[in-house]
């Protein structure tokens, strides 16, 4: 068999696929001189907010300022305590310390890599004011055990959809459920950007004011500075380029199932191999496609000389990282985001992956195995 050459995401292909619309959206913004804020991120906003089945949509620079500028607005003090996943991408958690909080990790389940609802409530103390369940690689978190938590306790939650697009938990759609919704189009993810961009969706409409005024630099109109804030803008370009992909999102969302389906159909045969779960009841929208192995970097290597690029998100858990050596933390305090950390692998899928490139992928996955 020839080596080939797979990209790990082909974001080119999928520039191609529409680029007469996203060529032409470019042209008009630069025609219009409409760089910052204005009518194309305005219209974004809108139709963002449908699509995510919520009533207001507050743009920002990318997604970790939207993790930031919601915990501002939900009104986070030095002091107070956050729960969050040990298992997630540091986003996720250095906007906790940024905005004045304090972390507190929780340990992940074994097999859907997502916070563990069983393990949270001890964790929370009289300083506990707020949960952060991330939807990681595109399966949604056990949102009805961690809203029960949440209103037991009184504590908001901040759902992390970065990587989870569309995602559904029973039937509903992440980002709906928590108090705000945070989102980001960073190039690689299933709605991308060509640049950085976030977004935050609430149905709260005072939270999203307290979210775009924070981000304006304190005021929602110009000069009208009521508070110090930040300048965390979506521009008008990538806007424009956004609202041409999000037509094509459900579309790209189907594509990324249909590979997973088939990616977990044909490993599923493969000693050694263990495929990523998804629990009933949760649809996931197949951010990455994260496989376990006992010898996963054996198995990169190897897949690497033939070809096929991978990823490991991420090598070492959040609570183990030089960021958080302040807190000691042990491995035994999080076995399941320890374990997973030397055994996950990422594999390329992406809408534009050609089932012919899967299949080779799997068949050098069962050649190493
Ligand atoms: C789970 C999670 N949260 C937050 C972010 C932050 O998004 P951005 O890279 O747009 O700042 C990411 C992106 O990598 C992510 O994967």
């Amino acid at each position: 068999m020839i080596n080939r050459n797979i990209p790990f995401v082909d974001l080119h292909s999928q520039y191609l696929s529409i680029k007469p619309e996203i060529d032409a959206a470019i042209a008009d913004v630069i025609g219009n001189s409409l760089f910052v804020r204005g009518p194309y991120v305005e219209k974004f906003e809108h139709a963002f907010a449908e699509l995510m089945q919520s009533k207001y949509c507050v743009s920002c620079g990318n997604g970790t300022d939207s993790l930031y500028i919601s915990m501002i607005a939900l009104g986070l003090k030095s002091g107070d305590e956050v729960i969050a996943p040990a298992h997630s991408w540091i986003s996720t958690t250095e906007t906790i310390t940024q905005a004045g909080g304090t972390v507190v990790f929780c340990d992940t389940d074994k097999q859907t890599f997502t916070i563990d609802p069983d393990l949270i409530e001890a964790k929370i103390t009289n300083k506990t004011v707020g949960i952060i369940p991330v939807h990681l690689f595109g399966q949604p978190a056990d949102m009805d055990p961690i809203m029960a938590i949440a209103r037991k306790h009184n504590l908001w939650v901040l759902e992390d959809c970065a990587q989870a697009h569309l995602a559904t938990y029973k039937g509903r759609q992440v980002g709906t459920f928590g108090n705000a919704a945070s989102f980001s189009f960073y190039p690689g993810k299933n709605l991308g950007a060509m640049g950085d961009a976030g977004a935050i969706t609430t149905n709260d409409r005072a939270l999203a004011e307290r979210m775009a005024k924070f981000a304006r630099h304190g005021g929602l109109t110009k000069g009208s500075h009521e508070i110090e804030g930040i300048n965390s803008r979506l521009d008008g370009m990538q806007a424009a380029i956004l609202s041409v992909k999000l037509k094509y999102l459900a579309d790209w969302t189907r594509s990324r199932q249909e590979r997973a389906k088939r990616y977990t159909e044909q490993l599923a045969a493969i000693r050694d191999v263990e495929t990523p779960f998804v629990a009933d009841g949760r649809a996931s929208v197949w951010h990455l496609y994260v496989i376990r192995h006992s010898d996963r970097d054996g198995l990169a290597r190897y897949l690497a000389e033939k070809g096929i690029p991978t990823v490991i998100n991420y090598p070492v858990a959040l609570p183990f990282l030089p960021a958080y050596k302040r807190f000691g933390h042990r491995p035994e305090e999080f076995p399941n985001a320890h374990y997973n950390q030397s055994r996950i692998l990422s594999l390329p899928i992406y809408p534009e992956l050609l089932n012919d490139d899967l299949d080779y992928i799997v068949a050098q996955i069962a050649q190493f195995s």
